[in-house]
Order: structure tokens, then C-alpha cells, then sequence
């Protein structure tokens, strides 16, 4: 394991000395920690993090978000090198949908497509015709003909409201995410009445009882621009807290609730994976370029091809 011989005074300046001498680059998505946001070259959601990743001039790609979005930079960039602080940082939609279950669901649903959520592994990503992410999923359903019989994975929640938003009857997988299925309708709606002047935004990862509580449903990216689009100057977020860095370094003068759990706290609702990357092994994995994201080439280019299709119809 290398350690470097300078002596930095803090660990930024380190990372920023390692970043030159590597020509690395370093993306970050809104749910990582604050000092992690503000390292980081560009942050952004699961969409443009994926876009970036393959347009860039860097040999090196540390990508400071969970597993299947880095996976998704190395298919995406094969030629790069691809490392990410933790390699443990999963994500609870892609545990949901584990390969041999979900080869047996197309085996029942022969005569349907597959379209499947960018949250999910290489191998499922390689079982699917597109890729979708929160901020194109309709779009890309609507390029699609109306009775195309569709199968959606791995998220339940965002499966029934594109159901929903687009009056397809699409069969989906009953996966969700822990993070967003951890918000109480009855604590929410207590904050409300406390805060009327506020507006209620949220994720489409959110189950249905909290999304019809919200004035505005979106990506990460789409929540940005709607609390600077938007007059108001306060909000409820329902989604992860770490995007409110984002939030208030964009907006200074407007105020953002994080909303709450069945506790009327708001600390359950930080990402458990996205957490487990911290500013030193950010450092450590540059000093010693691993953790690596690798992926054989058969996988790769299987999933490739959904994932091509959807920067196409995005
Ligand atoms: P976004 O694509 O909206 O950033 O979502 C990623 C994610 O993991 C949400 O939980
Ligand atoms: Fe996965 Fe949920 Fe964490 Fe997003 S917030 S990475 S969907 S567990």
C-alpha cells in the first residue's frame, strides 16, 4: 500500500496533488458527503455522472457514488481506469434483483421487453433491452409503442409511477429502496401543517403514499432546478439529505426540511452505502488506485448495449 512522503496540511490538498499527478477525475452524486460534493470535478445525477463518464480526458475515473454507478462508468469508459473509495457502497434496488430470479421473471413474460432502472448490477443490465434513470425513464417509455408489452425492474415505487404518469401497465419487479422507503406519510404530512408555506419535493424512488403528498416529483438533477425555477422559498426534500449541500450552495436565501421518518427524525433516511465512501478512502483509493471496478468483456459488452440505447433516446 503506498502512502505519500509530502507534507500536506489537509487531506484536500492531498487529493488535489494526487488528482494532478494521475490525471484522474473525480464524480460525485448529490448523495455523497458534503466535503466529497466539493472536491469532486462534477456532480450530478445518475444521467449526467453516466454522460461524463464517457466523455472526459482523464486516464483515471474515481467515482465517489455507489458500486453500479461506477460499474457503469467502466462500461461505459472501458479504456479507463475505474476506482471508487469503497467497493462495499451497494445499493439496496440492485441487491433486489439478483440475476438467476430475474432470468426465470423474462422466462414468465416471454413476449415482453426489458427495461430496467440504471440502479441495478452489470448482470442485469446485460439481461436488458434499455436502461433507464429517473430523469428520462418517460421519455424513453414514450418513444416506445403503446401496446409494447413491458417489464420493469428492479424498483416497484418508480415502476407504478411511470405506470402511472404514462398509463402503461408495465409488470414490475418488486424491488425498492430502503432510503426512500424510509419517509412516515403521517410525519410528513405533520410537517406540512407546521411549515404551510413550504412545498413537499420528492423522488420518484418514494412509495406512492408520500409522492401524492408532493408538489413536484423528480431526479435528483430535476429537484435542483426546481427549487431555483420555483418561488418559493421553502421546501420538504424527500429524498436523500446530502443533496440539500447542493440545494443551499444554489439557492443561499431559501430554506429546505428534510423529510421525516416514522420517528419525526431525519437521520434514517441517509444512504447507508453512499456513506461508507469518506474523503480518506477517497484519498486511498487514488494513493493506491484500488479499489478497481473490473468487468470481463463478455458482461461488458452485453450491458453496453441498453445502456447505448438509452444515451441514444435520452
Ligand atoms: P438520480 O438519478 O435521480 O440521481 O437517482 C439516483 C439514486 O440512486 C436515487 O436513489
Ligand atoms: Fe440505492 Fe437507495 Fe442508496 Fe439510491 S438511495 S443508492 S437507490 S439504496
Amino acid at each position: 500500500m503506498r502512502s505519500l512522503n509530502k507534507n500536506f496540511k489537509h487531506i484536500e490538498e492531498e487529493i488535489e496533488f494526487l488528482k494532478k499527478e494521475k490525471n484522474a477525475i473525480i464524480l460525485s452524486h448529490f448523495y455523497q458527503d458534503e466535503d466529497i460534493q466539493d472536491i469532486a470535478d462534477f456532480i450530478g445525477d445518475s444521467l449526467d455522472l453516466s454522460r461524463k463518464a464517457q466523455k472526459n480526458d482523464a486516464d483515471i475515473i474515481v467515482f465517489c457514488g455507489v458500486k453500479f454507478m461506477a460499474e457503469v462508468a467502466k462500461i461505459l469508459s472501458p479504456n479507463k481506469k475505474v476506482i471508487l473509495p469503497d467497493l462495499n457502497a451497494g445499493c439496496s434496488l440492485e441487491e433486489s434483483c439478483q440475476v438467476s430470479e430475474f432470468r426465470k421473471f423474462k422466462k414468465e413474460n416471454p413476449d415482453h421487453i426489458v427495461l430496467s432502472y440504471i440502479n441495478c448490477s452489470a448482470e442485469i443490465k446485460a439481461e436488458s433491452d434499455i436502461i433507464v434513470t429517473s430523469s428520462n425513464a418517460s421519455k424513453i417509455l414514450d418513444s416506445l409503442p403503446t401496446d409494447q408489452k413491458i417489464i420493469f425492474a428492479p424498483d416497484r415505487h418508480l415502476g407504478s409511477y411511470l405506470n402511472k404518469m404514462t398509463g402503461r401497465n408495465m409488470k414490475l419487479w418488486n424491488g425498492a429502496c430502503i432510503v426512500h422507503e424510509t419517509f412516515s406519510e403521517r410525519e410528513l404530512v405533520k410537517m406540512k401543517v407546521r411549515h404551510s408555506d413550504s412545498k413537499i419535493i420528492a423522488h420518484p424512488e418514494c412509495p406512492e403514499n408520500i409522492l401524492k403528498h408532493a408538489e413536484f416529483i423528480g431526479s435528483t438533477s430535476a429537484l435542483l432546478k426546481f427549487i431555483s425555477d420555483d418561488i418559493s422559498k421553502k421546501f420538504i426534500v424527500a429524498t436523500e439529505p446530502h443533496i440539500i449541500h447542493q440545494m443551499k450552495k444554489n439557492e443561499p436565501l431559501k430554506e429546505f426540511l428534510v423529510a421525516p421518518g416514522n420517528d419525526g427524525n431525519c437521520s434514517c433516511s441517509n444512504c447507508p452505502y453512499m456513506e461508507l465512501n469518506t474523503l480518506e478512502k477517497l484519498r486511498d483509493c487514488m494513493l493506491n488506485l484500488s479499489p478497481e471496478i473490473n468487468i470481463s468483456n463478455e458482461l461488458l459488452l452485453k450491458a453496453k448495449k441498453p445502456l447505448n440505447t438509452m444515451l441514444k433516446l435520452s
